[in-house]
């Protein structure tokens, strides 16, 4: 989706949310994370349904979705919004920095850094971003979860408090299939 700006039918520009209706809005998304993955141990199932449930209660997620370790590369996996890139290499882009560094990135304006390498524009609507890492019971990278807005500066620690803890509780902490 790099040769147009125009949004599809089903997709809504991001809509910025303050502190505290972020806080409320993640809280019961957790809730309701948390009460449909009970004892779900399928890691497709859960990443689908996270990302789901998110994309649902805030209304500052534009496109929303995993890229899975695979093969030494990153993979696209569940996602919601327009076309996303097929295969990120590690150290491209913010997903790749994230996976290479194994640390939580906060982009405030993605226009800012240097395109196709700092960057990668799946969709040029997309305006700030974070990516967390997602890590299995063993500490081992499994995935990065990416989450862009049409917004700038959409994402901030309360983002990544939630994000990380949501990671933590379900993959790191979870039962073995
Ligand atoms: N934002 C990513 C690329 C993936 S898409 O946004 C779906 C990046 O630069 O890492």
């Amino acid at each position: 989706m790099s040769a147009s700006a125009e949004m599809p039918y089903f997709i809504k520009p991001s809509l910025n949310l303050d502190a505290e209706a972020k806080k409320a809005a993640y809280e019961q998304a957790v809730v309701a994370i948390d009460a449909n993955l009970g004892g779900e141990t399928d890691r497709i199932l859960k990443m689908a349904t996270i990302n789901s449930v998110l994309k649902t209660y805030l209304p500052y997620y534009y496109w929303a979705g995993f890229y899975v370790v695979k093969n030494g590369r990153l993979s696209v996996g569940p996602y919601q919004g327009t076309l996303g890139c097929l295969h990120i290499e590690f150290g491209r882009g913010v997903c790749g920095k994230a996976a290479r560094e194994q640390k939580t990135q906060l982009v405030g304006n993605v226009h800012a850094l240097a395109q196709g390498s700092e960057h990668i524009a799946c969709d040029p609507n997309s305006a700030s971003e974070i990516v967390v890492p997602v890590f299995d019971g063993k500490g081992e990278l499994i995935a990065v979860y990416d989450v862009d807005s049409t917004q700038i500066n959409s994402f901030d620690a309360l983002d990544q408090f939630y994000l990380e803890k949501i990671m933590e509780r379900h993959f790191r902490q979870e039962a073995l299939d």
